[in-house]
């Protein structure tokens, strides 16, 4: 990779909702920081000049350069990746946004993260551009935010913990979102409905968003997974009453094929799976129930139809999100339980201390890019998952910088 680049990352996003919390962040934390953090040389870009000059003036000060950068002009994207050596990209919905960034990186051997959590563009990342970027060196990594890197890093961690102790990796670990706090951005909520509107009368799209492998090198989509769970059941091992995940469709591919792309460390029959604990006895129940119920809402409301016009009167709309506080009072904590060849079981726990889509999303995010930017990293290059491009690398910047903690128990 070309080292004589004047940026080690560029936000391009900056103006938006999660963008400006990047920004604020890298400002914060590493701008106004000490020795070598202070050292970081990063800018803010967008596509509108004013509205970049407002937000700097909000969250950083002139200390640090705009870039202007439409994502319908390849020249002013190839212009602005050819100065970076890493490009943090909140531009979204990416399936409208995203593609002509991935390909003026690879053609300039600009690293890029996201926080995409749109499968169907991901599939098309991958067919379009995964052998061109591993040819060019470089690392085009999607979901590095709340989806997918609690999931994708929490499996890397607890699958190393449990090789330590009983010689081999876990053959099943099942997450439970024991409990979150937190809010939906506009942005989220248009990159959902992009996807819902793709996949309407569209039945290959379809199986590609529900099938369990479809993020999987071509020939290696099949294994021992089902499709998301879409019940409310009881989970003895978790003791609690279970309902979907909205992210489990997300999360769960990225851990198969992080397995995948890796040469199958976690084993080819490992079976993954997500879902969230609402607790024991009849309230447990019920509880999700009603969240089970409010999912399949929002996710059977048909693209301009009367409903989805009343959801989205109460949904927030494109740069709007969680207040401050709402952000500040955010956390997360996941539970993973492992099951072993030996007969033992294990438990793991991941937990993040600001909401998970913005507070907490925001830090993941700089430190990838930071990561990419200055860290040594596994050799690899391509389309990949974070814990494929950025591994123990990674996991030691959550830990230190982004308020993460990953622990695990055997024969809990
Ligand atoms: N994975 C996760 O955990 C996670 C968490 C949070 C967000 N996200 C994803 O991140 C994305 C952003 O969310 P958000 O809430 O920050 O959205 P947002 O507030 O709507 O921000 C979108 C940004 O994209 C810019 N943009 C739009 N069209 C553009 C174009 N043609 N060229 C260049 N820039 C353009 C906007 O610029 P203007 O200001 O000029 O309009 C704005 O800066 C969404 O896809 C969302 O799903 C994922």
């Amino acid at each position: 990779m070309p080292s004589n680049k004047s940026y080690d990352l560029i936000i391009w996003g900056a103006s938006g909702f999660t963008g400006r919390l990047v920004a604020e962040y890298l400002f914060q934390q590493y701008t106004k920081g000490n020795g070598e953090k202070a050292a970081l040389r990063w800018a803010m870009a967008g596509r509108n000049k004013e509205k970049l000059e407002k937000v700097r003036s909000q969250v950083a000060d002139d200390s640090i350069p705009l870039i202007i950068a439409d994502s319908h002009d390849r020249q002013s994207l190839e212009a602005m990746s050819a100065q970076s050596k890493v490009i943090c990209t909140t531009v979204g919905p990416y399936g409208k946004y995203g593609s002509e960034l991935v390909a003026a990186c690879i053609a300039t051997g600009t690293h890029c993260c996201d926080l995409t959590g749109e499968v169907l563009w991901m599939r098309d990342m991958i067919d379009k551009n995964h052998e061109s970027a591993k040819a060019k060196g470089v690392k085009i990594v999607h979901t590095c935010g709340f989806d997918s890197i609690p999931s994708d890093m929490g499996v890397y961690y607890i699958q190393q913990q449990v090789k330590a102790n009983t010689g081999q990796a876990a053959q099943g670990i099942k997450m439970r979102l024991k409990a979150a706090s937190g809010g939906l951005s506009g942005g989220t909520y248009a990159s959902m409905n992009d996807t819902l509107e793709k996949v309407r009368d569209n039945k290959k799209l379809y199986k590609t968003l529900i099938e369990p492998y479809s993020l999987n090198p071509e020939g290696e989509q099949n294994g021992p997974d089902k499709p998301d769970l879409q019940a409310v059941v009881f989970d003895k091992q978790a003791n609690s009453w279970i309902f979907p995940f909205i992210m489990a469709g997300i999360n769960t591919k990225v851990v198969r094929r992080s397995n995948a792309l890796a040469g199958y460390p976690y084993g080819k029959a490992f079976r993954y799976d997500e879902a969230v604990m609402s607790g024991k006895g009849i309230s447990g129940r019920m509880k999700g129930i009603a969240n089970a119920a409010g999912l399949g809402l929002v996710m059977l409301a048909k693209p301009g139809s009367f409903l989805r016009k009343m959801l989205n009167r109460f949904f927030p709309k494109p740069g709007e999100g969680p207040n401050k506080q709402e952000r500040e009072n955010g956390f997360y904590n996941m539970r993973f339980y492992t099951t072993h060849a030996d007969g033992s079981t294990g438990l793991g726990k991941v937990t993040g201390d600001r909401d998970p889509g913005y507070g907490s999303t925001s830090k993941m995010l700089a430190e990838c890019g930071i990561c990419l930017a200055k860290d040594q990293t596994p050799d690899v290059a391509g389309v990949l998952t974070p814990s494929i491009a950025m591994g123990d690398a990674l996991l030691k910047r959550l830990q230190a910088n982004a308020g993460l903690t990953f622990e695990y128990k055997a024969d809990a």
